[in-house]
């Protein structure tokens, strides 16, 4: 049978706009389970690199609320190194900060390429039984060879050793610069020093192994035939670790400490 040309146009929009009802209806009803998803993805991280999971168990969203209880998100302006009071943690949203110019500054010239620093970033404290702070876990991302690598390192209440590291995304090589995922070589960062006697961040990934944390404090083992994936962790960790980022506050808490 045919149709006319105005039944077919009509068909097609009336078919655009009760898919578009539905994708979007779809959006709408699934933003909240999304964003819980996404905080609970990101507390597993936190809680990963604090080493109070396992990398590569996943945990059910009770256990991961349960061990996330004993770690306190605080908000810090990083010129100052100060904590900003009466910032609503759970909506917090670093990367949105970071790409608007009113609540970020373009950052000086660096080999981890971060571009803009915010004005803010969010810090995890994991807390002892007396409310003291035993651990301290930073968000760190900078380029890597084929995207941007975004993860937390872990350092003791010391400020100086690290407790762990962990990257929760990138798009590196799987077998190359994807090892940064490996446990194995995650597993040799726990022990390492982070600042040299000047205070600057000393910690880097060399080329082969490195020797005990004893032994080669600032060194950890490069991942073989990812030099440059291995070179950008480097970057990346000194520079938020460093006096343009996390400096102040790190300064600030070692002194008190
Ligand atoms: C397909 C392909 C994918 C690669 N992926 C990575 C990577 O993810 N990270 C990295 O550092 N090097 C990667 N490389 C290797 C780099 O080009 C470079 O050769 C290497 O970083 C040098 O490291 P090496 O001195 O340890 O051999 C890749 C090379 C090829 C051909």
């Amino acid at each position: 049978m045919q149709r006319s040309v105005g039944y077919t146009l009509l068909f097609a929009t009336l078919v655009c706009v009760v898919c578009a009802v539905v994708v979007s209806g779809a959006a709408v009803l699934l933003k909240e389970r999304q964003d819980e998803n996404a905080l609970l993805d990101k507390q597993s991280n936190v809680l990963e690199a604090a080493g109070l999971r396992e990398p590569g168990v996943s945990l059910p969203p009770d256990v991961v609320a349960e061990r996330f209880a004993t770690v306190a998100s605080k908000v810090i302006d990083l010129a100052t190194g100060e904590v900003v009071e009466g910032v609503d943690v759970t909506s917090f949203d670093q990367a949105k900060l970071t790409s608007d110019p009113e609540t970020s500054r373009v950052a000086p010239a660096n080999p981890a390429k971060v571009n803009r620093i915010p004005n803010q970033a969010m810090i995890y404290e994991v807390l002892g039984a007396n409310g003291e702070v035993e651990k301290y876990i930073f968000p760190v991302e900078g380029k890597g060879l084929w995207s941007t690598l975004k993860g937390f390192i872990a350092l003791g209440a010391d400020l100086q050793t690290v407790e762990g590291l962990t990257f929760y995304s990138h798009k590196e090589t799987p077998g190359l610069g994807g090892e940064v995922d490996n446990p194995g070589w995650k597993a040799r960062w726990p022990g390492r020093k982070v600042f040299g006697p000047d205070g600057e961040p000393e910690i880097r990934v060399i080329k082969g192994r490195a020797e005990s944390p004893e032994a080669a404090p600032y060194q950890v083992d490069g991942l073989s035939g990812a030099t440059i994936t291995s070179r950008s962790v480097t970057y990346l960790i000194q520079f938020w670790l460093g006096p343009d980022a996390f400096g102040p506050f790190i300064e600030k808490h070692r002194r008190a400490a």
